[in-house]
């Protein structure tokens, strides 16, 4: 799976999870277009990898990301942004069936915190620091900071973040619902791989259709996503999963998954 090639992030397996760790230390893991590539094409792969159940996304101590690299970005013109459709590939990330887990310490601004809500899980280090700064830089989010992080925290909060470019610290992101768990700096590896580890446990297929149920609350009215989940949920009595986890129960005993 690992790619020699890669210069700008690690890639590992184990125990059906694939992880993706940025690795730029000196930009503070600055997502230029080579990390764009290098992640979403590792991403799709481990998507595709019937031996992954979840796929882990971390950074280094000091930042997850620092953001998008503004060296790079600050040449550009309207035309050449729009010619690329700067960022488009980043949105390949929420179109995985894989459920994503991102163990986020220290900073995770502008991109960097975008890329983190493109995760279906977010674990924070007691020191992770999340911001939109952009407007500091004269421009506002491009990676989907306006959109996930209100329908995330909220209009109240994400005005707040998105117009004065603060950075929120773990205990308030845990707060305002921006996060999942916050631990300690030490067990952040721990934790996320252990959830990793368990999500890729169950049944895939109702691991998956679980998140895609969720992440469909983001996107339908109530009565149709309401409807979706029912339609969902009705499907999976055709899987072997749903006679064997029922079974089961019922026997007192652990379920042995056939779908993984
Ligand atoms: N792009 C490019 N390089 C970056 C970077 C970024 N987003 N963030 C940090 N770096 C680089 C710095 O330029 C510096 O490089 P040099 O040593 O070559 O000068 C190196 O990383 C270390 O950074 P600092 O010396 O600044 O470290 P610090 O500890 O003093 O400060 C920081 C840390 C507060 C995170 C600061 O680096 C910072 O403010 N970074 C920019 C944050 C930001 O504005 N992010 C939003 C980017 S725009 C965006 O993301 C658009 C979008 O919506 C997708």
């Amino acid at each position: 799976m690992t790619d020699p090639t890669y210069t700008t992030i690690k890639v590992s397996s184990a125990k059906r999870v694939g992880k993706i760790q940025l690795n730029r230390p000196a930009a503070l893991n600055a997502l230029n277009a080579e990390t764009m590539e290098e992640v979403v094409t590792t991403a799709v792969a481990f998507d595709a990898d019937p031996d992954i159940g979840a796929i882990l996304l971390s950074g280094s101590q000091k930042a997850f990301a620092a953001g998008a690299d503004i060296k790079e970005m600050s040449e550009q013109s309207f035309t050449d942004m729009y010619a690329a459709d700067w960022f488009r590939r980043w949105e390949e990330l929420t179109r995985l069936r894989t459920p994503v887990v991102a163990a986020v310490s220290g900073y995770a601004l502008g991109g960097g915190c975008e890329l983190a809500m493109m995760a279906d899980i977010i674990i924070a280090g007691t020191s992770a620091k999340f911001g939109q700064p952009e407007i500091n830089l004269g421009v506002i989010p491009g990676m989907g900071g306006s959109q996930r992080l209100t329908r995330s925290v909220g209009k109240a909060k994400a005005m707040d973040m998105v117009l004065t470019g603060r950075h929120v610290d773990a205990e308030e992101a845990e707060r305002i619902g921006l996060v999942s768990r916050v631990v300690p700096d030490g067990e952040l590896d721990a934790e996320a791989r252990t959830v990793a580890e368990l999500i890729a446990s169950k049944s895939k297929p109702a691991a998956q259709m679980a998140k895609e149920v969720v992440a469909a609350a983001f996107e339908m009215p109530l009565a149709s996503g309401l409807q979706f989940e029912r339609r969902i949920f009705h499907s999976l009595f055709a899987t072997e999963d749903q006679a064997e986890g029922m079974d089961a129960f019922a026997n007192k005993r652990k379920p042995s998954w056939k779908h993984r």
